[in-house]
């Protein structure tokens, strides 16, 4: 069976009332379940895990490698400030897709850089909580390559 870690940044605890008009009504437990159902689907495990601390999620990431198959993280805010995140990923080597909600790049200038980005298999936003399943599937076929 794969193994997933699911990573949450911070304030995304807030979902459902955080600035709706951007992130929507769904809350995180919502989309956690719905991505826990979709990995049951696939014959996959989710260890789901929310931070609002850039070192919990620095260590997380560098003990992924030895339990889990592959990463899947929205880093939120510090996708664009966190330069031990990023040092974390590399240094791990663990299979990654990133994640946002909303597309960054029709932002605010200041989110259009992800530090992130150039050290993770690859990235999908703007999809809302679709972007968290889109991620799941990629990582689950990844996965079932030879
Ligand atoms: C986010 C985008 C980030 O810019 C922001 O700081 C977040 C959420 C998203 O999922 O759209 O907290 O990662």
């Amino acid at each position: 069976m794969k193994k997933i870690l699911v990573i949450h940044g911070p304030n995304l605890n807030l979902l459902g009332q955080r600035e709706p008009a951007i992130y929507g009504r769904t809350t995180l437990a919502e989309i956690n379940s719905v991505l826990k159902k979709a990995a049951r689907k696939r014959k996959a495990s989710l260890c789901i895990k929310q931070s609002n601390l850039e070192g919990e999620i620095v260590g997380l990431i560098g003990k992924a490698k030895s339990k889990y198959h592959a990463l899947l993280i929205n880093p939120a805010a510090y996708t664009h400030t966190s330069v031990a995140i990023r040092d974390a990923l590399a240094a791990s080597g663990i299979l990654t897709v990133e994640v946002h909600l909303s597309n960054i790049y029709s932002r605010e200038e200041f989110r259009h850089k992800s530090l992130i980005t150039p050290v993770v298999k690859g990235t999908i936003m703007g999809f809302g909580p679709k972007s968290y399943l889109l991620g799941l599937d990629v990582l689950l076929d990844l996965l079932d390559q030879p």
